[in-house]
């Protein structure tokens, strides 16, 4: 089976390149390397001991794209590749809009023409906006508060007509919570251009002394500790649950949550990395940061039921594994 990965060398991208290598298939990634290295193909297949095709492509760039279609024959697209700072999406919408939306339109549009039976997309929790928790995906979509955001639900709307008037492309639309950590041999994790939006990287780069102290966004929601409580998931978790996804992927458009079902808060995530690591995370509470939720957790009933998937990697594992990357790739 020949899967397209496009993003492959992004951070869920080349965790989920490693798992559907060790299982058997067969990848050919596309990214342009706008927020990623091509360093991490060569990871990727250290760790696997397998190789594979890798083109440097936009992939809002038809003609390149039909070129791969034509090429290989494919039998499945992950497509991940996508801008994702929300703040940058504030100040360069037009920019978010053309590369999210213009990628999928162009990737779905070659799985029509070339009978490509399968699509897998990257969504977010953010598009369910500020409801009740556990986040499950029956509940409608209360609109998001940024363009970033809206990629994703128009995205998943785009997917969703397009499966409806085109019945052999099977789409399954995967909304992620929080994904944190790195795989366990340390040559591939998450590495952020610049200071951190989120606030795994942002702690690892504290421990690493590159940033002076973590500054907590808000301690007065009605949480448990009054910091904001997220559902934090290993990527390597993650990148399983994309090949169930794929396995399981058959006609129709399909919704899973994919994230452990539990809450952390900031304060807890701290204390947790502080306690396997052995280090101490400085930190000042400030001001709320516009935009946030007070708490995200998925219901995750319906991946384990329909896909036979559930997240097995815990807090402490999420803060080894990202730490261990943090010490091995920082200086890069
Ligand atoms: P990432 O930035 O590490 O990976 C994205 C990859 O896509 C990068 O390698 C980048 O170079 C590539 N890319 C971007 N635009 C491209 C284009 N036009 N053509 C070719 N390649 C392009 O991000 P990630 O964290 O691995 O996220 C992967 C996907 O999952 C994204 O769509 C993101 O929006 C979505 N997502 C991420 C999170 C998260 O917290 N990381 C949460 C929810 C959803
Ligand atoms: C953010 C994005 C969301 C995106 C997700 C994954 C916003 C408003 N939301 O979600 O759209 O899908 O990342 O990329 O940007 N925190 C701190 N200090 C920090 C960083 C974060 O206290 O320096 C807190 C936040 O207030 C939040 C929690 O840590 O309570 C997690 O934040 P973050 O990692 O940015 O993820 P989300 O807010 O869930």
């Amino acid at each position: 089976m020949n899967i397209l990965i496009t993003g492959g060398a992004g951070y869920i991208g080349s965790h989920t390149c490693v798992a559907l290598l060790e299982r058997g298939y067969d990848v050919i990634v596309a990214d342009n390397f706008v927020n990623s290295d091509p360093v991490v193909l060569q990871r990727i297949r250290e760790i696997t001991g397998r190789d594979f095709h890798s083109y440097e492509i936009d992939v809002t760039d038809a003609e390149a794209v039909e070129r791969l279609f034509q090429a290989y024959k494919i039998d499945g697209v992950i497509h991940f590749a996508g801008l994702k700072a929300v703040g940058e999406s504030v100040q360069k919408p037009l920019e978010y809009y053309r590369n999210n939306l213009l990628s999928t339109i162009v990737l779905a549009d070659n799985c029509i023409r070339y009978g490509v039976g399968k699509f897998v997309f990257s969504s977010s929790a953010t598009v369910y906006g500020d409801q009740e928790v556990p986040l499950a995906e029956s509940m409608p979509l209360r609109g998001t508060t940024n363009p970033y955001g809206e990629t994703k639900a128009m995205s998943e709307r785009i997917l969703t007509d397009t499966a409806r008037a085109h019945p052999k492309l099977a789409v399954s639309l995967l909304r992620y919570f929080n994904p944190v950590g790195a795989h366990e041999s340390g040559l591939i994790g998450e590495s952020p251009r610049g200071i951190p939006n989120n606030l795994m990287p942002y702690i690892t780069q504290v421990a690493k002394g590159k940033l002076a102290k973590l500054y907590v966004y808000g301690d007065d929601y009605p949480t448990v500790d009054g910091t904001g409580v997220r559902d934090y998931i290993h990527v390597v978790d993650l990148a399983e649950g994309h090949v169930a996804a794929l396995e399981r992927l058959e006609e129709g458009v399909h919704v899973y949550n994919l994230g452990t079902g539990q809450g952390t808060s900031v304060l807890q995530l701290v204390k947790t990395f502080e306690q396997v690591n052995g280090i101490k995370i400085p930190y000042e509470i400030v001001g709320r940061r516009p935009g946030d939720v007070a708490e995200s957790y998925a219901d995750v009933s319906k991946a384990w039921r329909e896909l036979g998937w559930s997240a097995k990697r815990g807090i402490d594992e999420m803060c080894r594994d990202a730490w261990r990357y943090e010490v091995n790739h920082s200086d890069e």
